[in-house]
């Protein structure tokens, strides 16, 4: 059984006064709901992650980083290491965002060495691939994913594909408000999990979430759900309302 994930990314938004306003928000709106196989997961910034999880520690909700260092520790000024992250009780670090790729210059093997410092931590890298729309216009799409799998990948022991969540994330579907079709994601997704059982096993295949990203909202979260690899999101710009955040996690719970 896969968990149903509706992840929000907040990337650089919200001060202080934001955050706690959007967690009073979600406590409220949180309580009573049986979530079943569903799980909700925001990774707020730094500075507010130990706020966060503070605030929901005890509930099902939980709270992500948006990256971390490859590095455990030492003359790295600026960085956050894993280690640090999961002394906070952190579960969850997203890795290898297209933001992260494109503006920071991470490399598959950067973020390889990324997903290795986060499970040596303890917690599950929400690992991040993606196309770009040169590239899917170039009818190269699976071979880009292939190769981010191949080089993130390599070397990564999962054992039951509990251990470490994928998000795919066509770049040119992010913060667009284009996002692909429930059959344009699924076609990657059914690669993804095809590329899993064909490395590991069928098991660990069926076992490891796959999310989509990329102009997930209330409107279209549904299509997207529907299709059989698709196994919740990971969203930007509509998980920063609460309410729209917590339609989101209605929906998953309603759905599947
Ligand atoms: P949007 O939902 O704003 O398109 O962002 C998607 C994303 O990059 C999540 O990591």
């Amino acid at each position: 059984m896969r968990d149903i994930i509706i992840a929000g990314n907040w990337k650089m938004n919200k001060d202080l006064d934001a955050v706690r306003a959007f967690c009073k928000a979600i406590a409220g709106g949180l309580k009573g709901k049986v979530l079943g196989r569903v799980l909700p997961i925001i990774a707020p910034t730094y500075p507010f992650l130990a706020l966060m999880q503070r605030e929901f520690a005890g509930s099902p909700f939980r709270v992500a980083a948006q990256d971390t260092s490859s590095h455990p520790d030492g003359a790295f000024t600026g960085e956050v290491s894993a280690t640090m992250l999961a002394s906070l009780g952190l579960q969850y670090c997203i890795v290898g965002h297209s933001e992260r790729r494109a503006y920071h210059h991470e490399s598959n093997e950067t973020i390889r060495e990324k997903v290795l410092a986060v499970m040596d931590s303890g917690m599950k890298p929400i690992l991040c691939i993606g196309e770009t729309l040169e590239q899917r216009d170039g009818g190269i799409t699976d071979q880009v994913i292939l190769e981010q799998l191949d080089g993130c990948m390599r070397g990564v022991r999962v054992y039951t594909g509990k251990e470490l969540i994928l998000a795919y994330e066509p770049v040119w579907a992010i913060g667009t408000g284009r996002n692909a079709t429930g059959e344009q994601a699924q076609e990657v997704h059914r690669q993804i999990r095809k590329w899993l059982a064909d490395q590991y096993n069928k098991e660990l295949a069926d076992n490891l979430s796959i999310l989509y990203g990329g102009s997930v909202k209330p409107q279209n979260l549904t299509e997207l759900l529907a299709m059989p690899d698709i196994d919740g999101g990971l969203i930007g710009g509509a998980s920063l309302d609460p309410e729209s955040f917590l339609k989101m996690v209605d929906i998953a719970i309603n759905y599947k």
